[in-house]
């Protein structure tokens, strides 16, 4: 599908963001673990949050709908049944890297599949730690389809991440779990903890270095959960009603855990005008949540350091587009990990922004964006990526012209809405 985007005269009005994908993968995957029946309030239903719950339901967990509200039968931790074909993780990496982790420690043998962008994303990362726990899986170059031959619950393990990644943080917790002792988890650079949060796990920093213990147990509680909004979905309006002229725009109930609004604190450095209202902590998982109110500003030159890229890993396709319209030279530096992402997202945004007249150069792990530039739309590809598809459509609206995306479904596998949102937020 295609869609045309033309430039707007503000951006305003009050929105709310999905619910946030990163949790609910979570609350959905301990839910199937617990024991007993939890709620989770607010489950996304965008492509890659409903592959989790296939998944699941092909190991044997019930799950059924209560309005918005998902329903999931917990089996314990050791009730999971051995699946009758390979798992389909779908686009979602977060399904197939969780998942690992919980069926290497299981008794039964299971393949986890994907499409043909999970299928070139690299999962050595994960599968590596996990075989030191005593996990047999079997890759095929390093990638998936992925093979895993249920030897039971795995030895414990003291593990320094090597890259920030939240995924293989949550496999090895989830493989930790049943594990022979107590586990430990280090991270040099600390990514999302909401895993860490919805099972209450001790965790300690030290000089900016996070440790994260896992103690072996008999059983996962069940939980009522409440899906706070995404921020990572937010921050493409964030954005949006930061370079369009006019705009003030309110987005509601949104997830502002500090592991993840990185790009806030770059956006507020640039001179942004963004305020939190209402701040409070949701429900069990005690997520902090907040309105977040944008209104237009002039933006200077945005600058992210390597150690500021765990936090705002999802958002640099966006910032990116914000550079083009802030004045002065931006630099993001110790990006590399946006290539192993849905697409190479160094290449397909400065491709993506070089095509609408943005002046952009990239090396392995950085990027620099000249502005303020005067973009022309011009039809660009979604490369199958969520958010290169929406970052570029909020390009489109400060662009000359008309800016078509071609492959604009792709948005649904985090953001079905999306276009809908910003039709109802646009003013032409
Ligand atoms: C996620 C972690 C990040 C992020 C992804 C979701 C998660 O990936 O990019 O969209 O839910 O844990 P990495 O763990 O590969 O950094």
């Amino acid at each position: 599908m295609n869609r045309v985007i033309r430039p707007v005269k503000s951006l305003s009005g009050l929105l709310r963001a999905p619910p946030d994908k990163s949790i609910a993968h979570r609350a959905a995957i301990f839910a199937a673990i617990a024991t007993g029946v939890s709620r989770i309030a607010g489950y996304p239903r965008g492509a890659d949050t409903m592959s989790t719950i296939q998944c699941l339901s092909q190991l044997g967990v019930e799950s059924y709908w209560d309005f918005d509200t998902l329903v999931v039968v917990g089996r314990g931790l050791s009730g999971l049944k051995k699946p009758d074909r390979p798992l389909n993780c779908g686009n979602s990496g977060t399904t197939m890297r969780l998942l690992c982790g919980l069926l290497s420690a299981q008794t039964f043998d299971s393949q986890l599949t994907g499409d043909d962008s999970l299928l070139r994303r690299p999962m050595e990362r994960v599968a590596g730690p996990l075989r030191t726990m005593g996990a047999s899986i079997l890759l095929a170059n390093g990638r998936g389809p992925i093979r895993i031959k249920g030897n039971g619950p795995l030895s414990s393990i003291t593990h320094t991440l090597a890259v920030p990644s939240a995924q293989v943080k949550t496999a090895i917790i989830l493989a930790a779990l049943t594990a022979s002792g107590p586990s430990t988890i280090v991270e040099p650079s600390p990514s999302r903890d909401h895993s860490e949060r919805m099972l209450g796990l001790s965790t300690g920093v030290e000089s900016g270095i996070r440790t994260i213990t896992v103690l072996p147990r008999n059983h996962v509680a069940s939980s009522e959960f409440r899906i706070p909004g995404d921020f990572s979905s937010a921050a493409f309006f964030i954005v949006g009603a930061s370079i369009v002229r006019n705009a003030d725009l309110t987005i509601s109930s949104v997830g502002v855990n500090p592991t993840r609004t990185g790009l806030l604190e770059v956006l507020e450095n640039a001179g942004a005008n963004i305020q939190l209202l209402n701040t409070s902590e949701q429900g069990v998982m005690a997520e902090p949540i907040a309105d977040i109110r944008i209104r237009s500003s002039d933006l200077s030159s945005l600058l992210v350091l390597p150690h500021m890229v765990p936090g705002l890993v999802d958002e640099v396709p966006i910032l990116a587009v914000a550079a083009t319209q802030a004045d002065g030279e931006s630099v993001f530096s110790g990006i590399g990990e946006l290539r192993a992402k849905e697409s190479d997202r160094i290449e397909t945004t400065t491709q993506s922004l070089v095509r609408l007249g943005g002046i952009l150069s990239a090396d392995r792990d950085s990027m620099t964006i000249r502005g303020v530039t005067k973009l022309n739309g011009c039809p660009i590809e979604s490369s199958g990526d969520h958010r290169v598809a929406m970052a570029m459509a909020i390009a489109g609206l400060v662009a000359d012209g008309e800016t078509t995306i071609l492959g604009s479904e792709s948005a649904s596998v985090s953001y079905p809405g999306f276009w809908d949102d910003l039709d109802s937020v646009s003013a032409a």
